[in-house]
């Protein structure tokens, strides 16, 4: 019996991770194993779930994590293939309780998959979303084609370069990713440098940070919503390479424009960043 029998609310969460596994696939932000989700589920845990024995485990995160005391998490599987999540996600993924040191985890699922190398990241920017009272509870880590190319030019690394270039190609990038791209240089995958460096820049206010020549890492609500904001910005790269290959610079919509969207929507950041 799957643990997700009569669950229904965590089904439907683990269902959306699924269902954003298989657009990233479709998308070719996945290759192989490419790419990882985790959800925050602990809302959604019941006694009599609490109450059963781990699988596997305890195993170390690496780092203390106070703030995740009690927490439970889905977390795609490592070396796992967005593609076969997408098709059955307890077999690709598992959840996992963090125990009574907040130093440990445990495997409380079908299966004992193991999470994914980004665990330190995902987990320590759980940590830090819960420590500021966010309502934030996804967080998503995946490889978009057009976005992992800007980072190998120096111009888009500089601080708001590509954002203000990305929010100026098409007025939703504007409004439905209001905090821009946030910018971490390259770093070990999987390292707790990186997890440190991404905590950093989401706290100077971004919800996606871009991790030079390897991928994004996006925290929203729910896992639908942070795929949403990596795809407008994806998309608008791919607005902007279009221009290119078409042989001009595109003209990008004006200040007055981009500033007239800001203040209708109410949107967090100036356009100057
Ligand atoms: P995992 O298979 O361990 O999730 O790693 C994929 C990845 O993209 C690492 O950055
Ligand atoms: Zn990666």
């Amino acid at each position: 019996m799957s643990i997700l029998t009569d669950r229904p609310a965590l089904r439907a969460e683990i269902d959306k991770v699924a269902e954003v596994a298989g657009y990233l696939w479709q998308k070719g932000w996945a290759e192989r194993n490419g790419g990882n989700i985790t959800i925050n589920v602990t809302e959604h845990v019941d006694d009599t779930l609490r109450s059963l024995p781990a699988i596997a485990g305890p195993f170390p995160i690496g780092k203390q994590l106070p703030h995740l005391q009690g927490c439970w998490f889905y977390c795609k599987g490592t070396g796992r293939r967005m593609r076969d999540l997408a098709r059955d996600p307890m077999a690709n993924g598992s959840v996992i309780r963090i125990t009574e040191d907040c130093a440990h985890y445990e495997i409380v699922a079908d299966e004992p998959v193991m999470p994914t190398s980004e665990l330190p990241s995902h987990l320590a920017v759980h940590d830090y979303l819960l420590a500021k009272g966010s309502p934030y509870r996804a967080s998503l880590h995946t490889h978009p084609i057009e976005l992992v190319a800007l980072t190998h030019s120096r111009k888009w690394m500089v601080k708001d370069a590509a954002t203000r270039m990305l929010w100026s190609m098409i007025p939703e990038t504007r409004a439905f990713c209001p905090r821009g791209l946030g910018i971490v240089p390259y770093m070990l995958p999987s390292s707790v440098e990186l997890a440190e460096a991404t905590i950093k820049t989401i706290d100077e206010d971004y919800d996606v940070v871009m991790w030079e020549k390897h991928g994004v890492f996006a925290v929203d609500t729910d896992i639908m919503d942070a795929f949403d904001q990596v795809d407008v910005l994806n998309k608008a790269a791919q607005i902007y390479i279009s221009a290119k290959n078409m042989g001009f610079d595109p003209e990008g919509m004006t200040e007055a424009q981009m500033r007239e969207l800001s203040e209708v929507f109410g949107l967090p950041k100036s356009t100057s960043c």
